[in-house]
């Protein structure tokens, strides 16, 4: 069956393979947040994260369930984003009646790379009630408050979703580590599903942990991506070519 393909190299791409190198850690030329929209992109993120961390119980000893649901809410979100962006842009190009510079494809392309991310975990747990009605209350403050912050400066929101893709890379790694570490022992013999597999076209006995690399390697891409983003004006041209597994 033929695949799109998409933005998500999980092949050896610079960014990614600096982080995979470093261990996960991400690399400091991201950590700096020097201008004005890069200062509220991470403290926005950094303020959210604490207290997402606090609330959800985020702690040292977390097991497969809890990282699971950890993962599917956090996907939920990290939807929203991308589409929303495009979305504005497609709009404005129709509005306005100029062309894009190709920007919507991307964005178009992170959202589905962080549903399909959704759907792959997805095949491991299958959340309750209340969890479902969080992600939908979830997903209405989101999907606003996003499209509001977007129109008014897009390269706050790219800063944002940078930083929190920076988070994101830090989250897969400590449960990487833990994978490792022998603390997660129903992932250690445990295959990837197959909708992963086929997705990031890993090999037939592919296990947890390749599939988490391969998700981390996505995050990594979307950190490289919206710094970028975050650094061009709204009518500069994309530097990633729609459908391109390099990074520029
Ligand atoms: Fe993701
Ligand atoms: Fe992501």
């Amino acid at each position: 069956m033929p695949v799109a393909v998409q933005m998500h190299p999980s092949h050896v791409k610079p960014v990614v393979a600096d982080v995979a190198a470093a261990g996960g850690k991400v690399a400091d030329s991201y950590l700096a947040h020097v201008q004005m929209h890069e200062k509220a992109g991470y403290y926005a993120v950094q303020g959210l994260r604490s207290v997402f961390d606090y609330f959800t119980g985020y702690g040292a000893q977390m097991n497969e369930r809890q990282w699971l649901a950890r993962f599917l809410y956090l996907e939920s979100v990290a939807g929203v984003p991308g589409m929303v962006a495009g979305m504005l842009r497609h709009l404005r190009s129709l509005r306005t009646m100029e062309r894009d510079h190709g920007w919507i494809h991307t964005l178009l392309e992170e959202a589905e790379n962080e549903r399909m991310h959704l759907l792959t975990f997805m095949q491991l747990r299958n959340p309750g009630l209340l969890f479902r009605a969080s992600v939908i209350a979830g997903q209405a403050l989101v999907f606003n408050a996003y499209m509001i912050a977007y129109t008014l400066s897009p390269k706050t929101c790219h800063s944002f979703v940078g930083y929190l893709e920076e988070e994101a890379v830090k989250t897969y790694t400590r449960a990487i580590n833990d994978l490792d570490a022998g603390k997660l022992p129903k992932w250690t013999d445990r295959q990837a599903p197959e909708i992963g597999k086929f997705y990031w076209r890993l090999k037939p006995d592919a296990n947890m942990r390749d599939l988490l690399l391969a998700v981390r390697a996505d995050e990594a891409c979307h950190i490289h991506v919206n710094h970028t983003f975050a650094h061009l004006d709204a009518d500069d041209t994309n530097p990633f070519s729609p459908g391109s597994v390099q990074l520029p």
